[in-house]
């Protein structure tokens, strides 16, 4: 249908999906049970990581990685204003202080020298955020984080699917969380998860998630036991089986849709290719794209927003810098100035639609409209 919403994200669910989690609905266990430790095992062998450890959300998933990378008051966290506010919220919890470094202007990626810039003797992470779905430069930050004694953790509720140098998000850094919301690479309705290679901090995850309890409802039945131990302060954060039975039947589709939302980004740099005013973001040579978004940066964008808006088309913008969200500048003293090319970038981007059930017919039609819309308010006069 021609006048049809387009949206800028949307989950694809299959026949099998919906008998998953049927067959759940069925079975003894709803919440945390034997799905969800499959579903972990699946996502960790997935993406080449020792552990994962399945959280309700993306949010809580980043959560548990500041607290299991040890964050608590007084420590500093390096994080990139370009990002979803959950990315520096997670330092918060945890009573830390986020300290912003801008990001480099083509990629809208944190840029491994300001990062360096921002480091201070109270730094004790980094959170380098996949933007859009595209691998930040995990060799220069790898780099960095070593240097500096730093644990590197990755927000990589962009990125399933993508790789830096062959190697898969979830491998790349010393703790990455991943996000199952509706729009993101799969889902799980709401859900999240953390990989990572170091032992304890998958104990510490699994504890955390379950209010800091030592051992779980399911190993209490098996052993026969009701006897438990709280052991530090944690949260419910628990998936169910019911949401890990949808990502367990999402999971292998995830190369398969990252390869079309692959062709989608190809079909519109092309269309964009002898359009100077309209410029997706670079894609690093290293990087394996996942393109959760496709961003390009126009001109007047806000009426260009508008246009496409009128013509249903549901472009987006990520993100309002989260050093400008009110509550940072009155908590945390942050506003312009700070990350200024984050700040520039923020006028003039503009998420089109990507996600794997869009139409051939659909990217012309999203393309058409953007060329229209840039022409009409830059003045041109075809
Ligand atoms: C970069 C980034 N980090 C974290 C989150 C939080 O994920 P969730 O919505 O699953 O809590 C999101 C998603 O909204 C995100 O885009």
């Amino acid at each position: 249908m021609k006048d049809e919403f387009i949206p800028y994200g949307r989950q694809a669910i299959s026949e099998a999906d919906i008998e998953a989690v049927v067959e759940v609905l069925r079975s003894p266990w709803l919440t945390t049970g034997p799905t969800v430790a499959a579903f972990e095992q699946d996502f960790a062998r997935q993406v080449e990581a020792e552990h994962a450890v399945s959280f309700s959300n993306g949010t809580a998933a980043l959560h548990g990685a500041t607290h299991a990378a040890g964050i608590g008051p007084g420590d500093e966290v390096i994080v990139p204003p370009m990002t979803f506010a959950a990315s520096a919220n997670a330092v918060l919890y945890q009573g830390g202080t986020p300290v912003f470094a801008d990001v480099c202007p083509e990629t809208l990626l944190l840029d491994p020298h300001q990062a360096e810039a921002r480091i201070s003797e109270r730094t004790r992470a980094i959170i380098a955020v996949d933007y859009a779905g595209q691998p930040c430069d995990y060799s220069a930050l790898r780099a960095l984080a070593d240097r500096h004694q730093l644990l590197l953790i990755a927000d990589a509720c962009h990125s399933l699917g993508g790789s830096w140098q062959g190697r898969p998000c979830g491998s790349l850094a010393d703790l990455s969380a991943f996000s199952f919301h509706p729009v993101k690479p799969m889902t799980t309705a709401e859900g999240g998860m953390v990989t990572t290679d170091n032992p304890a901090f998958a104990e510490r995850l699994r504890r955390f998630r379950n209010h800091g309890i030592d051992s779980d409802h399911r190993q209490r039945a098996a052993s026969g036991s009701w006897y438990y131990q709280m052991t530090e302060l944690g949260y419910n954060y628990r998936l169910s089986d019911l949401q890990a039975a949808l990502g367990l039947s999402q999971l292998p589709r995830v190369p398969e849709w990252t390869a079309r939302r692959q062709q989608v980004a190809a079909r519109y740099a092309e269309r964009f290719a002898d359009q100077p005013l309209i410029r997706p973001l670079r894609t690093q040579p290293s990087a394996g794209h996942a393109f959760h978004l496709f961003v390009v940066r126009v001109p007047q964008r806000d009426q260009v927003f508008a246009a496409l808006r009128e013509n249903k088309i549901g472009v987006n913008v990520h993100y309002t810098p989260v050093h400008l969200h009110p509550y940072y500048r009155e908590q945390l003293g942050t506003g312009p100035g700070d990350c200024p090319v984050a700040e520039a970038a923020y006028a003039e981007i503009l998420s089109l639609p990507i996600f794997p059930g869009l139409t051939d017919v659909q990217i012309e039609r999203v393309a058409d409209c953007l060329i229209e819309a840039v022409a009409t308010f830059n003045g041109a006069t075809a």
